[in-house]
């Protein structure tokens, strides 16, 4: 364990990425999204016969933009930021990794969203100020921009699924740079690319039924239609492209990681659904809705469609993106790097040296080693142990409660699980989602000790000689 351990009870650190992640996931697919839309809107106004509706949509368009502006220009950046500052703390083993790699990708990523935000401000703030087909070129030059930026970050969040056996066979060897390019286009990349277009037309699409549905229908009939109309139209590539795409995706996924998800469809009719499943359903039966509500509601009846039943679909469409991001996170355990490095950090080719070495052989940040302080007891070594292995996934008692799941076992039993985790056998169910438990016996020892503790709190601790101090 090379970096300090960010603890968070109850939520655990990978919810206050999870939060973060999913909130400016939804933004920012929106950002790329709606960076199409408006252009596609402000072109079809230009081109309209009838004239008295395409100033009505000129003027929903303003709004629309002024909208967009603030939603991705204030919110989008700043929870991008928070990504950063949630990864750097709660994964900073993987986020030195990706920086490594990638830092060229970050690079040209910022001159993305500097274009971005530069142009979307000029577009807002020249509306009726400029020629509008220069106007309509700043609106193309916001929406290539945004769509660089989600070009260039799939790359690397394709690569933390799937990295590829190019990069694979040089990871570690300090060579990786030369196989940028393979990491970047990993295997999932394709498939990934479009899947993520899709959810940013329908996004487009969800967030301009918010705005349109507030358009007073009893007023303006023939421009309430129309909008409603054409944005439920940004729903249905994705609705139709995403089964076919879906299957493509995780065709690409190694078996091993992909049998999360088949062994949870295996056993649907024994009601034991692995949580990749029961997500995947979320994901279908959300969809299905919003299909039946833009349907019905908005492309039947647009006149009526009113800002609840807009909300009803944002709300649906964010439960879905989220459940999907979700789905991707669980199909990636117990990596978080594929197959190079384990969600807690411990890269793969470690796990035999700390097994001989001992897990805090390395830790600088532990506890204060110098002369004269005491060696750290078997209970505090359990806990960096518990800390830097199981914390990135588990808490005490809160999400993943190890107390609630560790309920029931007494010392022994306890041991018996941990050293299961530690020999990590071919056939271990736990391979699928938890990375081996590494160190020595004596490591195992110490995490039981603390686990025990906490489990039983009442329960006498075993005696054992005082370790002397690592370091
Ligand atoms: C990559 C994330 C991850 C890491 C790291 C991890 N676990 Fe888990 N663990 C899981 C998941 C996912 C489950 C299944 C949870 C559920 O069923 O609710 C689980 C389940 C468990 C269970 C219940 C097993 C059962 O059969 O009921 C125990 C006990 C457990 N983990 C202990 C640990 C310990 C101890 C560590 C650290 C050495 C650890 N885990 C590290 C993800 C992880």
């Amino acid at each position: 364990m090379n970096y300090p351990f960010w603890d968070i009870p109850h939520l655990g650190s990978g919810w206050v990425i999870g939060l973060i992640a999913i909130f400016h996931v939804m933004i920012s697919q929106f950002a790329v999204g709606g960076g199409l839309y408006l252009p596609m809107a402000e072109r079809k106004a230009m081109r309209m016969a009838d004239k008295e509706v395409a100033a009505e949509w000129h003027k929903q368009l303003v709004r629309h933009s002024k909208f967009f502006l603030i939603l991705t220009g204030v919110f989008g950046t700043v929870s991008g930021v928070g990504i950063w500052f949630a990864i750097g703390l709660t994964h900073p083993e993987a986020t030195s990794t990706l920086i490594h790699n990638f830092v060229f990708g970050w690079a040209i990523e910022w001159v993305f969203f500097m274009v971005e935000l530069t142009t979307i401000a000029v577009y807002y703030s020249t509306w009726d100020r400029i020629d509008p087909r220069l106007h309509l070129k700043v609106g193309w030059a916001y929406a290539v921009a945004s769509v660089f930026t989600l070009i260039i970050i799939n790359g690397i969040l394709a690569f933390m699924l799937t990295p590829g056996d190019a990069w694979l066979a040089v990871a570690g060897t300090g060579q990786e740079a030369s196989k940028f390019w393979n990491a970047f286009f990993n295997p999932t990349y394709w498939p990934s690319l479009l899947l993520r277009t899709g959810v940013c037309t329908s996004l487009a699409g969800v967030w301009a039924l918010i705005t349109s549905s507030r358009i007073d229908g009893d007023k303006q009939p023939a421009l309430k239609t129309s909008m409603v109309q054409w944005s439920v139209k940004w729903l249905v590539p994705s609705f139709v492209a995403t089964p076919f795409l879906l299957v493509w995706y995780l065709f690409m996924v190694p078996a091993s990681q992909r049998a999360l998800l088949t062994l949870g469809i295996d056993t649907i009719a024994g009601g034991t659904f692995s949580s990749v499943t029961r997500i995947a359903l979320i994901i279908v039966t959300t969809s299905a809705t919003i299909v039946g509500v833009a349907y019905y509601l908005a492309y039947r009846n647009p006149v009526d469609f009113n800002l609840s039943h807009a909300v009803s679909v944002l709300l649906l469409a964010l439960i879905a993106t989220g459940a999907g991001e979700y789905a991707r996170e669980m199909l990636r355990k117990p990596y978080v790097i594929g197959r190079w490095m384990f969600s807690n950090g411990v890269r793969v080719s470690y796990v035999s040296r700390i097994n001989t070495e001992g897990y805090l052989a390395h830790s600088e940040w532990t506890w204060n080693a110098g002369a004269g302080n005491p060696p750290p007891s078997s209970y505090s070594r359990g806990e960096a142990i518990f800390r830097g292995e199981c914390g990135s996934c588990h808490t005490l008692g809160g999400y993943r409660s190890l107390r609630t799941l560790l309920d029931g076992r007494d010392r022994a039993g306890i041991n018996n699980f941990l050293v299961m985790l530690h020999e990590y056998k071919a056939d271990s169910p736990y391979r699928r989602f938890m990375p081996p438990l590494s160190g020595t016996k004596q490591d195992v020892d110490d995490l039981t000790d603390y686990l025990n503790a906490q489990v039983n709190p009442s329960a006498p601790v075993a005696k054992k000689p005082v370790l002397t101090a690592q370091k």
